[in-house]
């Protein structure tokens, strides 16, 4: 599917060094945004993390600056302008009826990257753009935010985006979100 190629190790430079990265162990599929760690190590799921509808609406691209904001709905489809029941959606700040769509949730891939860890990956059809999101494990008392680094200028179509979470860690459980500001 979607593999490798899309992540770069200028993403992992761009993003900070001080968190650990979630594990490279493979992790199994079990819903739109849930998987089970193949070492054994504990289930992802990002549920309850889901508040309103995007959860992360109109980010700012941080490290590779454009003109668009993008929103994101772990979990649960949502839909904005003619971005219809997607995972992930793009505006154009520029002009205010221009959207793309970054697939559904049911495209959701979890997609282990020696470089990265863990991505969920999304693809839009039938344009292929793709949503990626890098699972960071952070710690309870660590900040916690859904980044948006940008569209790689040789992958337009592909917005990479890093979510720091306690929900990210195998096995955090359902009080994952807990007093998280998102
Ligand atoms: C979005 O999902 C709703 C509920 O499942 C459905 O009624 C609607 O037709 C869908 N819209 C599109 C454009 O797929
Ligand atoms: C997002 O969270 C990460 C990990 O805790 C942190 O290093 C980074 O500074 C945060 N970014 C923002 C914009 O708050």
């Amino acid at each position: 599917m979607h593999g490798k190629r899309h992540f770069s190790p200028v993403v992992v430079v761009v993003l900070l060094g001080a968190v650990r990265l979630c594990l490279a162990a493979n992790c199994v599929k079990t819903g739109p945004c849930s998987c089970r760690m193949d070492d054994g190590s504990g289930v992802i799921d990002l549920s309850p993390l889901v508040k309103g509808s995007p959860t992360y609406k109109d980010i700012r691209s941080s490290y590779i600056p454009d003109t668009w904001v993008y929103s994101y709905n772990p979990c649960v489809p949502f839909s904005e302008g003619s971005c219809k029941n997607v995972s992930v959606c793009a505006r154009d700040r520029l002009q205010h009826s221009k959207y793309e769509s970054y697939g559904t949730q049911e495209s959701a891939v979890f997609k282990s990257d020696t470089d990265v860890g863990l991505v969920l990956g999304y693809v839009d059809s039938p344009t292929l753009r793709v949503g990626a999101v890098e699972l960071w494990c952070v710690a309870k008392n660590q900040p916690q935010n859904l980044t948006v680094v940008g569209r790689m200028p040789m992958w337009p179509n592909t917005i990479i985006m890093a979510l720091f979470s306690p929900c990210c860690c195998p096995g955090a459980g359902p009080t994952c979100a807990d007093s998280t500001t998102t």
